[in-house]
């Protein structure tokens, strides 16, 4: 099943799963819409036929879902039925850190369960990467390319707003990757007087035009970036313009670095499962894929590089 926000990849998890599941003698069955058609019993037998094709699409052909109901004791009551009356011997959760947390409250209820990270936030501790980040990083690169050529022609300051609800993970490296000249994030407490200060400074060195990336997650410190716009303007003058990418940054055909990581852990997932291994993540760590107790997988530290942080204002000046 894959659950909770999409990210370009999962099809790829799912495709390897069926067919290395298949080639192991497993029986795959598909989970439509998360943890919803977990409840709902929504679900029916995957061949290595009806994986056929799915590898380059975003998105997930099993579909997702946000699940409140199974946050309630009698959504997880139906949710454990289904696995009883279904007779699923285990279940593979393809999702993000609140995905995750569900997998290990089923693993906690005794459920043979893998999960995989799956999140373009890259938020899931345990994994240097999820499944969807890579591609969600080239898109943010692809729309700062296009947003510096209007950019440097009209000697404008854009503010770039990309997702990321508690991370900074998408905005900090696709700013670095995009030539940013600032990336605000919510790890790192900033006012607007030192947005606006380094601003002017680098229009005092010449610059003609910013591009400042800013993590959704920082609208709780400096408030909406439309509104963040209107001061910058306000206070300097300059000619401010906002873009905010929005869920542009959840599709796309996913890059061969996802395609090759979601198929990765998609048939080591099934794997786990027919050698008995079960009650974690298969986390991906310097390369090589490692087993991570779910009961680990909960956020504690910041996820972004904060040297990467001091070298991408470094770069920008
Ligand atoms: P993501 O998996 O992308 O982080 P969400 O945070 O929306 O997306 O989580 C997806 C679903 O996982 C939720 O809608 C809910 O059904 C389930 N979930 C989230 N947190 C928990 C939790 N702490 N315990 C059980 N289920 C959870
Ligand atoms: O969790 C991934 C994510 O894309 C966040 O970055 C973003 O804030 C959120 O999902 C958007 O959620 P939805 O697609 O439900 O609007």
């Amino acid at each position: 099943m894959t659950s909770g926000g999409d990210a370009p990849g999962m099809n790829a998890a799912v495709r390897a799963a069926v067919r290395r599941g298949w080639e192991l003698g497993l029986s795959p069955v598909g989970i439509r819409r998360g943890y919803a058609g977990l409840i709902e019993g929504d679900l029916s037998p995957l061949t290595p036929r009806d994986v056929g094709g799915v590898i380059e699409y975003g998105g997930t052909f099993l579909h997702t879902a946000r699940c409140p109901a199974f946050l309630t004791p009698e959504g997880q009551e139906r949710a454990l039925e289904t696995i009883q009356r279904e007779g699923l011997e285990a279940l593979i959760v393809i999702g993000g850190e609140g995905s995750l947390a569900g997998a290990r409250w089923l693993s906690q209820q005794g459920v043979p369960v893998v999960g995989l990270p799956a999140s373009i936030d890259n938020d899931i501790q345990g994994t240097d990467m999820a499944i969807g980040v890579d591609t969600a990083l080239n898109t943010v690169v692809w729309a700062l390319n296009r947003i510096r050529d209007t950019a440097l022609a009209h000697e404008r300051v854009f503010l770039v707003e990309v997702m990321g609800r508690k991370s900074g993970y998408i905005a900090l490296m696709g700013g670095l990757a995009g030539g940013a000249e600032i990336v605000l994030v919510p790890e790192v407490e900033v006012s607007l007087e030192q947005v606006i200060q380094e601003i002017e400074a680098g229009y005092r060195k010449g610059k003609h035009h910013s591009i400042v990336v800013v993590a959704e997650g920082v609208t709780d410190m400096l408030g909406p970036t439309a509104k963040l716009g209107e001061a910058i303007r306000a206070r300097t003058g300059l000619d401010v313009r906002v873009t905010v990418l929005g869920h542009l940054q959840r599709g796309g055909s996913p890059t061969a670095f996802d395609r090759i990581l979601g198929s990765r852990l998609g048939a080591r997932a099934v794997e786990d499962v027919a050698a008995g291994r079960f009650g974690h993540m298969v986390g991906l760590r310097r390369g090589e894929l490692v087993p991570v107790p779910l009961i680990e997988v909960e956020r504690k530290e910041p996820v972004i590089d904060f040297g990467l942080y001091k070298l991408v204002h470094s770069l920008g000046k």
